[in-house]
C-alpha cells in the first residue's frame, strides 16, 4: 500500500480567482489541488470595495466549487470608511482587508502609499476592535503619486530591495495597534524572517502570534535566475538570492505557528505571459498547491510537519470554527506520482501551469465525510 498522510482541512490562505471566464476555468482546481479553505484576494478589475459585491463574488465561488469554503477581502482604498467595515465585518461578509502599495503588481493602481498609512488609522482601528486580519503586500514602491504626478523614490527602490524596505512599517503598524492580525504576505527574503522572528520574540508556547507571514509554493523553489528569462515564474514579489530561498524553506519547516501556506496563485493567460513589453506578475500553482509544496517538505525529509503548515497554523491564526466548513472531507496526501501538464487549456483558455512537464510525488485525495 503506498504512503499516506491526512492533512485535515487545508487551507491557502492567499488566493487569486480572477472573474468572468478565467474566474470559471481556475476556481474548479481548488478542491482538486487539495485546498478546503481559500482566501480571497480582492483585486478584481475594479477592485472590490463593497458588501454587495463581495457577497456576490463569493457565491459564484461556492456554485463553482461548492466543497471549498471562501474567505472574502475588500481592497484597501480610499473607497472604504471605517463604518462599511464594521458593518461588514458583522455581517460575517469579509475576514479582512487587502492592503496593495499603489502600483507594485496587477490592478493596484488603486492601492495606498506604504509611506504613510495614517488616513487608514480609522479603518485599522475598526479592524482591530472586530477581529478583522489586515493583509499586506509588503513592497515599497519605487514610484510613487503625488498629485497626480509620479515621482521616483528617493531611497533607490527596486524589486530586490522593496520587501525590507517596506518592513519598518510593518513594525510601525504593529505597534501602534498591538491586537490588529496582520499578516505579511507573500514574503520573500531573510529579512522578512528575521523580522518574523523578531516581531514574536516574546511569543509563549501555544499562545496566538498577532503577526504572521504566508509563504507561497513557488518561492520554496524559485531564485532570481529562475524568473530572469522566464515569464511563467515571474511574479511580485520576485524570487530574490539562494540564501532568501533557504530561509524561506528554514522559515515553512520551523515548526513556528507564525508561518503559514498562502500560494498566492495568480493566472495569466498564456499570451499576457508571452509578450514582449509589460509581462503579466503571477505563477499558477492551484491546480497542484499542496503537492508543489509536500515536494518541498518531502525533500527535507520534514513530510511530517507539513500538516502545520498547511492547515493547523493558518487556521488556528484566522480562527477557523470547523463546524462552519463548506465541507468535512479531509485533504489526504498519497505518495503516487504524476506530471504537471505542459500547458492547461479550457473554455479557450491557456495558461501555463507553475512547473510545467514536471513530476511531483505526492497527490492529493480526500476523505468523504
Ligand atoms: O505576482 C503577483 N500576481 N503578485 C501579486 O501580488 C498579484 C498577483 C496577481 O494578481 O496577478
Ligand atoms: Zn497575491
Amino acid at each position: 500500500m503506498s504512503e499516506e498522510i491526512e492533512l485535515g482541512y487545508t487551507a491557502d490562505y492567499h488566493v487569486h480567482l480572477r472573474q468572468g471566464k478565467m474566474m470559471e476555468v481556475v476556481t474548479k482546481s481548488v478542491t482538486p489541488g487539495g485546498v478546503s479553505i481559500a482566501y480571497i484576494m480582492p483585486n478584481l478589475s475594479p477592485p472590490i470595495t463593497d458588501i454587495d459585491r463581495v457577497v456576490e463574488y463569493k457565491a459564484s465561488l461556492e456554485a463553482i466549487s461548492p466543497k471549498t469554503t471562501f474567505l472574502m477581502s475588500f481592497y484597501l482604498c480610499k473607497e472604504l470608511t471605517p463604518e462599511l467595515v464594521e458593518k461588514a465585518a458583522k455581517m460575517g461578509a469579509i475576514q479582512g482587508i487587502k492592503c496593495y502599495p499603489a502600483g507594485v503588481t496587477t490592478n493596484s493602481t488603486d492601492g495606498v502609499d506604504p509611506n504613510d498609512f495614517s488616513a487608514f488609522y480609522p479603518i485599522f482601528k475598526v479592524m482591530e476592535d472586530n477581529d478583522l486580519v489586515l493583509n499586506l503586500h509588503g513592497e515599497k514602491p519605487s514610484v510613487s503619486k503625488k498629485h497626480g504626478e509620479s515621482h521616483e523614490s528617493s531611497e533607490d527602490i527596486h524589486v530586490l530591495n522593496a520587501e525590507p524596505k517596506f518592513l519598518p512599517a510593518l513594525f510601525k503598524l504593529h505597534s501602534d495597534f498591538p491586537n490588529l492580525r496582520i499578516v505579511l504576505e507573500h514574503c520573500t527574503t531573510k529579512e522578512a524572517i528575521e523580522a518574523m522572528h523578531k516581531l514574536n520574540s516574546d511569543l509563549k508556547a501555544g499562545e496566538q502570534p498577532k503577526v504572521v507571514a504566508s509563504i507561497t509554493a513557488h518561492h520554496l523553489y524559485l531564485t532570481i535566475d529562475d524568473w530572469a528569462g522566464n515569464p511563467i515564474n515571474f511574479c511580485k514579489p520576485v524570487a530574490k538570492l539562494p540564501e532568501d530561498k533557504r530561509a524561506l524553506i528554514g522559515a515553512a519547516l520551523s515548526g513556528k505557528p507564525y508561518f503559514i501556506f498562502g500560494s498566492d496563485s495568480a493566472p495569466h493567460e498564456l499570451s499576457k505571459k508571452s509578450l514582449h513589453i509589460g509581462v503579466c506578475a503571477g505563477v499558477y500553482t492551484q491546480p497542484y498547491a499542496i503537492s508543489y509544496v509536500a515536494e518541498v517538505f518531502h525533500q527535507y525529509g520534514q513530510i511530517g510537519k507539513l500538516k502545520n503548515f498547511v492547515s493547523t497554523f493558518g487556521n488556528a491564526f484566522y480562527s477557523i470554527d470547523e463546524s462552519k466548513l463548506k465541507s468535512k472531507d479531509k485533504c489526504v496526501i498519497v505518495k503516487k506520482e504524476f506530471k504537471v501538464p505542459e500547458v492547461l487549456i479550457d473554455n479557450n483558455i491557456t495558461i501555463a501551469p507553475f512547473l510545467p512537464g514536471s513530476t511531483l510525488q505526492w497527490s492529493v485525495e480526500w476523505t468523504s465525510s
